[in-house]
């Protein structure tokens, strides 16, 4: 078999591109190692940047996520009792975020592949990149024990983390660079109605806590946690009342609590791999960097580097033209390294970390302080949490 763009992944980047590529005439396959309904069963961020959902509406899937999405024009920073509200939208001169679901972006970008038919094998086994410094590339899996070889012009690794794509590369070509955090978020998901309109990120003695939502009637929340704790060990009553510990007064009083439906502890982590680009094979989105879930850019990273890759692409098809191929790398790296300084630098100021000095705990305390009484201060959080331009 031959196509255009081998894809590996059917997360958002791998669907996100292949709509793109599918819309832009280019062909594309998807092999995906896990089953449809694994993918969807993933429990991930949800807060969309404008620069996201351009992507959906130019992909032609953004219908569902304008009726059901839940733009916000800020959010809270709690600490010391008080809330202090971020006006993203007049800090920004206008620009707010979506909050919509990565699980529902992903339903809807697959809804439109089956619809459209494009060729995606799921549930493929041992994918495996091949000759990708090579003018010929392909790509080999197999599927119920059917060994299978795609030739094509590139392939795009939007494998994720643990995927195939970066692992093909000798370890000579690449440079890793990482930070890992020392604890982790426990999540939930409760069909309870969010206890603030807008998200609230929480500085307390006792750790961080975030307050989002997926709709008015599903809240997620979570709080820092160590790294040794055991989920068993935490029964809703004891979230619950962890949270609100955690939460101003007015909201603690306010929560709405009931039976979680999703529970789960996430390490976080910094990684960035240098370049993005091995000849013929591009890694996109995780598979190239991961950010800690604070501030949400995680999925935002993922479709900006899809902008890029595809911009680059249509490029190579349309015009004839490798520049945006070979400046691929460059430009998304340079806007990923800035999310990731972003990420990093929210993780800080709002988490406790052990064994924190109390220099460090003081300087913390200054800069949320600094934060809510400056403009430009709180401008440079806004024009980051928005999302940077392309
Ligand atoms: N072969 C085929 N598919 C694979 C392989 C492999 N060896 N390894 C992983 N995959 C699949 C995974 O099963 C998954 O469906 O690749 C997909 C990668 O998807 P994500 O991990 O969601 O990564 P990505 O599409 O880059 O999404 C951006 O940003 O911070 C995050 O939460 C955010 O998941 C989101 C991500
Ligand atoms: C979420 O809703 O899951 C979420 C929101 C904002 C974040 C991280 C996660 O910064």
């Amino acid at each position: 078999m031959r196509t255009q763009v081998v894809i590996i992944g059917s997360g958002p980047s791998g669907l996100l591109l292949g709509q793109l590529l599918t819309n832009a005439g280019i062909d594309n396959v998807i092999l995906e190692r896990s089953s449809k309904e694994h993918v969807l069963s993933r429990v991930r961020a949800g807060v969309l940047e404008q620069g996201t959902v351009g992507l959906m509406d130019e992909a032609g899937v953004g219908a569902r996520m304008h009726a059901e999405g839940l733009p916000h024009d800020g959010f809270s920073l709690a600490f010391d009792g008080r809330d202090h509200r971020i006006d993203l939208f007049e800090l920004t001169g206008g620009k707010r975020v979506m909050v919509y679901g990565q699980t529902e972006l992903t339903h809807d970008l697959m809804d439109r592949r089956t619809a459209l038919g494009t060729p995606t094998a799921y549930e493929a086994v041992n994918v495996t990149p091949q000759d990708f410094e090579s003018q010929s590339p392909y790509v080999t899996y197999e599927k119920d024990g059917v060994s299978h070889r795609i030739d094509c012009d590139f392939i795009a690794g939007c494998d994720g983390f643990h995927g195939a794509s970066r692992k093909a590369v000798p370890a000579a070509a690449i440079r890793t660079f990482e930070k890992v955090y020392p604890f982790g978020w426990l999540g939930i998901l409760a069909d309870v109605p969010p206890v603030n309109d807008e998200l609230i990120y929480a500085n307390h003695p006792r750790g961080f806590a975030l307050c989002s939502m997926r709709s008015h009637t599903r809240s997620r929340y979570y709080i820092q946690c160590s790294l040794d704790e055991k989920i068993e060990d935490w029964s809703d009553d004891r979230f619950w009342d962890e949270i609100r510990r955690r939460l101003p007064a007015h909201h603690a009083e306010a929560m709405v609590t009931g039976p979680s439906f999703e529970k789960s502890i996430a390490p976080l982590r910094s990684f960035v791999a240098e370049p993005m680009r091995f000849g013929r094979m591009f890694l996109v989105g995780d598979a190239a960097h991961i950010v800690p879930p604070t501030g949400a850019k995680g999925l935002n990273l993922a479709a900006s580097d899809v902008h890029y890759l595809f911009a680059g692409l249509l490029e190579h098809y349309q015009d004839r033209s490798n520049a945006g191929i070979d400046a691929y790398s460059s430009r998304a790296l340079a806007r990923v390294w800035k999310a990731v300084r972003f990420s990093w630098w929210m993780t800080t100021m709002l988490h406790r970390f052990p064994e924190t000095s109390d220099f460090d705990q003081k300087i913390q305390e200054a800069e949320l302080d600094y934060l809510t009484h400056s403009r430009a201060a709180e401008t440079v959080l806004a024009e980051n949490y928005v999302g940077l331009p392309y």
